[in-house]
């Protein structure tokens, strides 16, 4: 049962126009793919925009966002993870597709509505952190059963927390009591081991961290690039809004250079042989007036590529 707590949309969708041009959803008989449909407003502007005979599918691994899929015969639902797009792509007999979508993250649903224990703002609720919640463990089973060296290293890499090895620690003397169970528990553990000057800017990280161990969000997003690569049609195109350094990094280097590493390789003839190309700007940040209206644009960057 989910309880709103604020009387909000469900998600204000950010750089709409320059995420849905990079598109180009006119063009006839277009297949494309939203992949992360949340709130629907990159959907129904794609919609909005393509052809009567365009086809577009609207990933989502939370159930609750299907309440958002527009009523459309163009138009179909797939309750799913975006890391499994190809094998989706081909039970729905779309093998090749000319653009695909990502506005990576969590929605303002998440954050804001249904207990669903993403933030510290809510300290009664239950830390769980699932985009799907008919999956995986929990972020209270996280901090319960990994080693504490894991766990360092989950805020670490994911938080880029300098106190990350006394965070675990702190963590794997309290659950040795008792299982430390909703958001503010654990915000009352992190807080004085954090910088007071920063310590929400700290806590947000270390709360990021978490939900990016919980939902994969790494792995899926690399594994989303790889195999719009190899489903895309040339002259198609990906575009990518991220919204903290580690996810953007992923994007830049796959579209610099087809790895994650970013290293273009070479042929034999020392010709370069990267699959895609970066169509520029090299990124498209939200201007002032919607970083204004919506805090949440803050940190956006859009990438766009495309498969020559
Ligand atoms: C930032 S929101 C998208 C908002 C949407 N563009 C809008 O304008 O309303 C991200 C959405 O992607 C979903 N999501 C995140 N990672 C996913 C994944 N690996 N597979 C499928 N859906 C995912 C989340 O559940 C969330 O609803």
């Amino acid at each position: 049962m989910t309880t709103p707590k604020t009387a909000g949309a469900y998600h204000i969708p950010v750089l709409l126009r320059p995420s849905v041009e990079a598109l180009r959803p006119e063009r006839p008989g277009g297949i494309f793919v939203d992949a992360t449909l949340g709130g629907g407003g990159h959907t129904r502007e794609i919609l909005r925009r393509m052809a009567p005979d365009g086809r577009l599918f609207g990933f989502d691994q939370d159930l609750d966002a299907a309440q958002n899929a527009p009523r459309d015969a163009r138009f179909t639902f797939v309750r799913g993870n975006f890391r499994y797009l190809k094998n989706f792509l081909r039970y729905y007999g779309a093998p090749q597709i000319d653009g695909l979508l990502a506005d990576l993250g969590v929605s303002s649903h998440h954050l804001d509505e249904g207990g669903r224990g993403f933030s510290f703002r809510y300290p009664e609720e239950q830390l769980d952190m699932r985009m799907n919640r008919q999956a995986g463990l929990t972020a209270a089973q996280v901090l319960q059963t990994y080693p504490q060296e894991r766990l360092a290293e989950v805020f670490r890499l994911y938080g880029e927390l300098r106190q990350a090895p006394r965070l675990a620690a702190a963590i794997a003397a309290a659950r040795a009591e008792r299982p430390i169970a909703t958001c503010g528990e654990l915000a009352a553990l992190a807080a004085p081991l954090l910088p007071r000057d920063r310590e929400r800017k700290e806590l947000t990280k270390l709360f990021q961290a978490l939900r990016i161990e919980v939902n994969g969000e790494l792995s899926a997003l690399q594994e989303l690039l790889q195999d719009a690569l190899d489903v895309l049609r040339p002259g198609g195109r990906i575009a990518v809004i991220t919204y903290h350094s580690l996810e953007d990094r992923l994007v830049k280097n796959f579209f610099k250079s087809g790895n994650f590493s970013g290293t273009v390789e070479q042929d034999f003839y020392g010709r370069t042989a990267a699959p895609l190309r970066v169509v520029p700007p090299a990124f498209i940040a939200p201007p002032q007036e919607e970083t204004e209206t919506n805090p949440r644009s803050r940190s956006a960057k859009l990438r766009i590529a495309e498969k020559p």
